[in-house]
């Protein structure tokens, strides 16, 4: 996150890093993003035929899938990427997490944008960046391979509620 502070103004504003390809990032951040690839295919959405795919890295080198889990009663659906952050701070709680990849399907279409965590996952990323004191990378996979590259959840919710506030 990028503040400039001018007069009475403060401007945030934050870099996106582009891969051009899976294969140009450094390892281990192309096999998380293939794992997140993977876990479109373990996603259950039958509501909304939406499949999010979500993989975490932690700072020991492991890594942890998740994917949507949808629910008759909307509202109890959970988001792919929760999944895999919960799955991760289950499975290896002492452990920082380094970074999440996201990938999704539109069965009717293919997205050359990135599709970025919705909010409620921005701030529970954000939770586990404050509990391991260290900022998580989010890696966006578009349809056509493309990465797009968030240094940490910072950048894409300012200003954020912590716990610094209670
Ligand atoms: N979804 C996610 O898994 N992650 C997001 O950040 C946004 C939305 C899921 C929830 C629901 O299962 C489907 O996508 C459509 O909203």
């Amino acid at each position: 996150m990028i503040v400039k502070k001018e007069n009475q103004e403060l401007e945030i504003s934050f870099k996106l890093k582009i891969y051009e390809h899976i294969s140009d990032l450094p390892l281990p951040l192309a096999d998380l993003v293939r794992l997140s690839i993977e876990g479109i295919k373990i996603s259950y959405a039958p509501y909304s035929n939406f499949l999010v795919g979500a993989a975490v890295l932690t700072k020991s080198g492991k890594m942890f899938v998740g994917a949507n889990q949808e629910n008759a009663a909307y509202p109890q659906c959970m988001c792919g990427e929760r999944v895999a952050l919960y799955h991760a701070a289950m499975a290896s709680p002492h452990d920082a997490i380094e970074a999440v990849a996201i990938s999704v399907k539109n069965k009717d279409k293919d997205i050359f944008d990135p599709v970025m965590p919705c909010g409620a996952c921005r701030q529970v990323i954000s939770e586990y960046e404050n509990r391991y004191n260290n900022d998580i990378m989010i890696l966006l996979r578009t349809s056509d391979d493309k990465v797009y590259v968030v240094n940490s959840v910072k950048d894409i919710l300012p200003l954020g509620f912590n716990q610094t506030f209670l």
